[in-house]
C-alpha cells in the first residue's frame, strides 16, 4: 500500500494507473475510520481496480475551531485499517499541503447548501465542495464513493460534479448502522453510556415515520409529528428538526406521493446526531 502526502505525488500515481487502463476510485474521509467508511471502501472496490482513501481533517468545513481541534486523528490505526481492506493508496496530506500560503480559490455551492445542515453550519458546505474538488483534482478518480449518511453532502457533491463537468461517477452508499439501528458515526463515541442508549430514538423516530407511511398516512405534517413524538418521549434527547424533503431539490414536501427522504437532527447534551432514510409511498 502506498502512502502519499502531496497532491503531486498522488496525481502522478493516479495518472500511471489511468495510463495502464486501470479504473481509479476515491473514498474521501476525515479519518477516524469506522465500519461506515470501510463499507465505502468495499463499495469502491466493486467499481475500480485502484482504491484511494483520502484522510484529511478539513479546516475549511468546521465552523467552530474547538470542533476542529477536538476531531480525532488516529492516523496509524486508520492506515492499518486501510491496509487490512486492500486499499492501494492512502492520501494523507497536511493542512500546509492542501492550503499553502497564497491559497484563495473556493468552490461556492448553490442553494442546496443553504438549507438543513447549511442553515445550522454556515459555510460548511463551501468548505466541503472546495476540499472535494481539490481531492478530485489530485486523485483524478473515475468514481468517488460517498455515504447517504450525509445525504445533503452527497446531493451537493453530485450537483458540483455535474455543474463543473468533472466527469466523475458519484456512487452513494446506504448508511451502515449499529445492531440497534443507530447510524455509525465518529460522534457516537462522545455520547455517555446513557446518551448512547437513548440515541436509539433517532432511528426509531425515522422508523415511526415509515410505519405511519406504510399505514397509509401521506401528510407530511402528520408523519413528522409521529416521528417527533418518539424523540420527545426520550428525556435525554433534544429534538432539533425532522423534515420530509424531495431527494433531489431538498425542498420540503407537503405529502409523500413520490419517493422522498426523511432527514433529522437530534441533540444529546453537546453532541448533535443526524440521520435520514428513504420514504417510498
Ligand atoms: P467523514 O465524516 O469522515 O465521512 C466520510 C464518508 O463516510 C462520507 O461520505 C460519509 O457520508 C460516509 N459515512 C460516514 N458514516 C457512515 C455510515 N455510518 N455509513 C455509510 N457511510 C458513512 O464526510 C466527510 O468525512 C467530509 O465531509 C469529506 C467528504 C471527507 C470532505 O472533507
Amino acid at each position: 500500500m502506498l502512502i502519499v502526502h502531496s497532491p503531486d505525488a498522488l496525481s502522478a500515481d493516479s495518472d500511471a494507473h489511468r495510463v495502464a487502463g486501470r479504473r481509479v476510485a476515491l473514498v474521501p474521509t476525515m479519518g477516524a475510520l469506522h465500519a461506515g467508511h470501510l463499507a465505502l471502501v468495499d463499495e469502491a472496490r466493486r467499481h475500480a481496480e485502484v482504491v484511494i482513501v483520502s484522510i484529511f481533517v478539513n479546516p475549511l468545513q468546521f465552523n467552530r475551531s474547538n470542533d476542529f481541534d477536538a476531531y480525532p486523528r488516529p492516523l496509524d490505526a486508520d492506515i492499518d485499517m486501510c491496509r487490512a481492506h486492500g486499499v492501494e493508496v492512502v492520501y494523507a496530506p497536511t493542512a500546509a499541503d492542501m492550503y499553502p500560503a497564497g491559497f484563495q480559490t473556493h468552490v461556492q455551492p448553490g442553494p442546496l447548501a443553504d438549507v438543513l445542515e447549511g442553515e445550522h453550519r454556515p459555510g460548511h458546505f463551501r468548505g466541503v465542495t472546495t476540499v472535494v474538488a481539490k481531492l478530485f483534482g489530485a486523485a483524478r478518480p473515475h468514481v468517488a464513493v460517498f455515504g447517504e449518511k450525509d445525504f445533503q453532502q452527497l446531493a451537493i457533491v453530485r450537483r458540483m460534479v455535474a455543474d463543473l463537468d468533472m466527469g466523475i461517477e458519484v456512487v452513494g452508499m446506504s448508511t451502515v448502522r449499529e445492531p440497534d439501528g443507530l447510524a455509525i458515526s465518529s460522534r457516537n463515541r462522545r455520547l455517555t453510556p446513557e446518551q448512547r442508549a437513548a440515541a436509539v430514538c433517532v432511528p426509531a423516530s425515522l422508523a415511526a415515520v415509515r410505519e405511519h407511511l406504510a399505514g397509509g398516512e401521506r401528510d407530511a405534517q402528520r408523519l413528522i409529528a409521529a416521528g417527533r413524538a418518539v424523540v420527545d418521549a426520550e428525556p435525554l434527547a433534544r429534538y432539533e428538526h425532522l423534515e420530509l424533503i424531495d431527494p433531489d431539490t431538498l425542498a420540503p414536501v407537503a405529502a409523500i406521493d413520490r419517493p422522498a427522504r426523511a432527514v433529522t437532527a437530534v441533540w444529546f447534551g453537546e453532541v448533535r446526531l443526524i440521520d435520514n432514510c428513504p420514504l417510498v409511498p
